[in-house]
């Protein structure tokens, strides 16, 4: 039996080509990292098996900091990258094309901006905002120069939320109706301890909002086309009272203590419900200070279907099981089951994922850091939009500043801008390519 695939490759085959055909190796992005803290260090793994990607400067206000990152890149058998106090002297180097900014949470934004209008590429790390304004510079920066900025949102490229996102697009969960996200993680250990100075521990000391709304927001906003077709209309937040990082840190510096009774202004659990322009509801969760496993709370329902990440499950109408019973007094009700997320796998993964999983080595966070960095070094070299864009970055971080004023002002609603000046409305989803959202 003739093989028609083989047979007409053979045929077009040149005598001199036998030979497997070297792939040429990709032009270098040359990056600036400002902020060597613990974070560079997993991004700098996670670098270490992307082609192309060159860290050629590095930039910290902490001597410290500086010499740790300098060993790593040694130990790496990197070259060494020039070194500065000052990100404004790193923005001035010609020899970078784009900067990561995995800085704290009060100074992503005006780095990020700074780079823009010096024509660089900019990447944030996760985080919330402090006010509009700063988001609003961001925007009109990357507007006024051309030049994006992504936010490293890892989990926007999670295996779970990709697949939801395929099946979404497919139609399988029908007419999106609410979706649900948070970051649930017991931080007590760490962010109790105000006198080391951690960032955590300042935010949750005075503040009261949601101020780490995008591990489950950034996928979320993606899966119902916000700012493209969409967008966040309003938010409501409420805060429970603040409880567990104070008797956190009574036990860790003893009752009776001054840091033993420091008071803790963030409430144990802030809700955050935002309406769409679409219609859909997103509920989020923040929760830091009470004991409970880690979850990103992730709920994406539909007229059709739902995945629920606490479940593990997917269910979906006319393809799940449902079981018909008859109850003890003989009428017949019917049992939905879920069905394991990774029973879809195989058929539904994300294109991504699909080429990705074979990989055997793909960094921090079980591979997600490395999708969300190759995402952004790729669109540096193609000098194309970042797959998360400045609008994205600014409604999604948009929330932390709303949620804090909704909360002060009793659970009031509070618009949100509308970044993108009306384009929402005609923007269609972005162009395909390999790391779109
Ligand atoms: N995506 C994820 O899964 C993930 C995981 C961990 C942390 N993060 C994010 O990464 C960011 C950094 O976290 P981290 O744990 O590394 O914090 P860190 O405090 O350890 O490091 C921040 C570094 O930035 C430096 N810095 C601050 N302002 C600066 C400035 N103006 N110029 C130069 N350097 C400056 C600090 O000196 C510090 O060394 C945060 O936004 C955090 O939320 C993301």
């Amino acid at each position: 039996m003739t093989n028609r695939r083989t047979s007409a490759s053979a045929s077009r085959r040149p005598v001199s080509a036998a030979r497997p055909r070297r792939r040429p190796r990709l032009a270098p992005v040359r990056l600036g990292i400002i902020g060597l803290g613990v974070r560079t260090e997993v991004l700098l793994a996670s670098l270490a098996g992307i082609e192309g990607a060159e860290t050629v400067a590095v930039c910290d206000v902490r001597e410290a900091a500086v010499a740790k990152i300098l060993g790593i890149l040694e130990r790496q058998g990197k070259p060494a990258p020039a070194v500065f106090r000052d990100y404004r002297r790193l923005l001035e180097q010609r020899a970078v094309d784009a900067v990561l900014v995995p800085t704290s949470w009060n100074s992503h934004l005006p780095i990020a901006t700074d780079a823009l209008l010096a024509g660089k590429y900019a990447a944030i790390e996760v985080g919330g905002a402090s006010s509009t304004e700063e988001l609003w510079r961001l925007v009109r920066a990357s507007e006024a120069t051309g030049v994006s900025c992504m936010m490293l949102e890892n989990c926007c490229y999670a295996r779970n939320e990709l697949m939801v996102m395929n099946l979404v697009r497919q139609g399988l969960f029908g007419e999106l109706i609410h979706c649900e996200g948070g970051y649930e993680h017991d931080l007590r250990e760490f962010a109790c301890m105000v006198e080391a100075g951690y960032e955590r521990s300042i935010h949750n000391r005075f503040r009261n909002g949601d101020i780490y709304p995008t591990h489950q927001l950034g996928p979320i906003a993606k899966i119902l086309d916000i700012n493209r077709g969409n967008r966040f209309l309003k938010l409501t937040s409420t805060a429970s009272k603040a409880r567990g990082m104070q008797l956190a840190a009574r036990k860790h510096y003893g009752a009776g203590t001054p840091f033993g009774e420091i008071a803790f202004n963030m409430g144990d659990i802030v809700t955050t419900v935002i309406t769409c322009a679409n219609g859909e509801t997103i509920t989020l969760t923040h929760g830091i200070a009470l004991p409970r496993p880690y979850s990103r709370n992730g709920r994406v329902q539909g007229t059709r279907g739902i995945w629920l990440e606490d479940a593990n499950g997917i269910y979906i109408d006319g393809m799940s099981p449902s079981i018909q019973e008859i109850d003890v007094a003989g009428n017949p009700y019917t049992t939905h089951k879920w069905e394991p997320v990774e029973s879809f796998y195989e058929t539904y993964d994300h294109p991504i994922w699909q080429t990705y999983r074979r990989q055997k080595q793909l960094g921090g966070h079980g591979g997600i850091d490395s999708l969300a960095l190759r995402a952004f070094i790729d669109a540096v070299r193609d000098r194309a939009e970042t797959p998360i864009d400045a609008y994205d970055v600014a409604a999604w971080m948009s929330v932390t500043c709303l949620s804090e004023q909704s909360i002060a002002c009793g659970g009031q609603p509070v618009p949100f801008p509308d970044f993108t000046d009306g384009k929402w409305i005609a923007r269609g989803r972005a162009p395909a390519g390999p790391w779109a959202l």
